[in-house]
């Protein structure tokens, strides 16, 4: 798993990296703890500023969240505009290379930040944050700090020390770092990550995760859920539980495992929408498809990373189960949850793919029928195994066959939302819609699915002339796209 897909929104098939510039808010803040720090009293006028921009996963918004926690207990002041700030921070992603060049050039571009304002202190965070030490540090002298994703607690004594011109590194991967004390600063108003495990141990061998994120660690129970409740009580709407692998999710005191967790989460949160991502389909459960089936509040929506369509492949990137496995675990799901919503992650041109086997990508889509995918052509990356496996499958190929997989993905996803149309779908609505949002809303079923609709209309102006974000509405599907529903409010 891992990149969850971020940000952008969960709009499946995307065939894009998932690369996005920081969240900044586009609803309106519905609790002191998501507005900017810099509104909220006790931090002084003249603090200094921190700006955070959020490359590649969930998980790493849910660590710039963090970052911007512990910034702002050293008292510093928080900015969604890197001109006001005194310290950037560029939070990176390693998972492909496009990635990381995207983001190097950002940090390229950065320079001039640095050259307008010489005592600016920028600091590379996260996954790319090892990997680039010599070169951003020493050879181009870009940034100051280079900080991995275990040491975020040492930012403040590290931002001060560069302030006296000293550069600073912190990339040691810890055993146990939780960050469980570490109040997030969060950025949205109703939907909030909680991070629940940090790190993998699964060892995909095309994946450079276990590598930059470290070992696999849970949090307690308990804390989880107190969180969840605090979130309740301060007005949050959705939450996502959080971890690059969270059907291993253990807590050693306590024994408990992500059902059970799950299962805690959505009844101390009974009027939360409960979300979690990434699973991994080897430790996919009965009890934890049961526990799904179980509770409302928890969203019928899985994202089920399978990568490929054959066993031989399968084995190549050491995933642990065969197609048949997981085609039983689909079953599984559907047979206690009919309409529960599902999404993938597929990577075209693993090093020795033939035709053949991507025929098989190919056919497994076709049969499963995905809501959502989230398509990547392969990317050797440094220290995995497949590093060492030639790239062998040319890159016109490969890309042939990420369009191939592209289109059809599409034309499967326009056709099981075509279904909805005619049905009333209950919607949260989360903001103005990106492209007419002074006319129009967005919101989200619990498959995950967006669903456009219009402010007031004639027809039905007295049914929400009062409701805000954050609201649940009925929504009347009208039509739909393989991306979105579109229809009108009926209660
Ligand atoms: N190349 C291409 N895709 C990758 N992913 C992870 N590592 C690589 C890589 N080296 C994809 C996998 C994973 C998703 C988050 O990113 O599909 O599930
Ligand atoms: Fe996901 Fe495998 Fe990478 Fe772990 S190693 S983050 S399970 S793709």
């Amino acid at each position: 798993m891992f990149d969850l897909p971020i940000l952008e929104t969960p709009l499946p098939t995307t065939v894009s990296p998932t690369i996005a510039p920081e969240l900044t808010t586009l609803t309106p803040s519905l609790h002191d703890n998501v507005l900017p720090s810099t509104m909220k009293s006790g931090t002084s006028a003249n603090a200094p500023k921190v700006y955070v921009e959020t490359y590649g996963c969930q998980m790493n918004v849910s660590d710039s969240e963090i970052v911007k926690g512990v910034m702002h207990t050293s008292g510093y002041a928080l900015t969604d505009k890197p001109d006001d700030a005194d310290v950037i921070f560029v939070n990176t992603c390693a998972i492909r290379d496009n990635a990381e060049k995207k983001i190097h050039e950002r940090l390229m571009h950065l320079k001039y930040f640095k050259k307008r304002r010489r005592d600016l202190v920028v600091g590379v965070l996260g996954c790319m944050a090892e990997r680039m030490r010599d070169e951003l540090m020493e050879t181009k002298q870009i940034v100051d700090l280079v900080v991995g994703p275990d040491e975020y607690r040492r930012l403040p004594e590290l931002v001060e020390r560069a302030g006296t011109g000293e550069k600073g590194i912190a990339v040691k991967l810890s055993r146990v770092e939780t960050y469980d004390d570490i109040e997030p600063v969060r950025t949205d108003g109703i939907s909030a990550w909680i991070t629940i495990m940090r790190g993998c141990d699964k060892f995909c061998t095309f994946c450079v995760v276990p590598f930059t994120r470290g070992r696999e660690r849970s949090r307690a129970a308990h804390l989880i859920v107190d969180e969840a409740k605090r979130l309740q009580d301060a007005g949050f709407k959705e939450i996502t539980l959080l971890g690059q692998n969270v059907n291993s999710y253990h807590d050693e005191t306590t024994n408990i495992d992500f059902a059970d967790l799950l299962r805690d989460t959505a009844r101390a949160a009974p009027n939360m929408r409960i979300r979690y991502t990434t699973s991994h389909p080897y430790d996919m459960s009965d009890k934890l498809i049961a526990t799904m089936a179980e509770y409302d509040n928890i969203c019928k929506y899985i994202h089920l990373p399978v990568q490929s369509g054959s066993d031989r492949v399968l084995q190549a990137m050491n995933r642990h189960y065969t197609v048949e496995h997981y085609k039983e675990r689909m079953r599984k799901i559907k047979e206690f949850m009919p309409h529960c919503a599902l999404s993938t992650d597929i990577i075209v041109g693993f090093p020795t793919e033939t035709e053949e086997e991507h025929q098989m990508t190919v056919e497994l889509m076709r049969e499963v029928r995905y809501d959502g995918a989230y398509m990547f052509l392969y990317s050797p990356r440094e220290r995995t195994k497949a590093w060492k496996m030639e790239d062998d499958v040319p890159y016109d190929v490969k890309v042939h066959r990420l369009d191939e997989i592209v289109k059809q993905q599409q034309r499967i996803a326009g056709e099981i939302n075509q279904l909805a149309v005619g049905t009333t779908e209950h919607v949260l609505v989360e903001g103005p819609s990106k492209r007419n949002p002074d006319t129009e809303w967005q919101g989200r079923t619990d498959t995950n699915k967006i669903v456009i609709f219009p402010h007031l209309t004639d027809k039905n102006a007295s049914i929400h002339a009062g409701y805000v974000v954050g609201d649940m509405v009925k929504v009347k599907v009208e039509r739909a796209s393989a991306a979105a529903f579109f229809g009108q409010i009926v209660g």
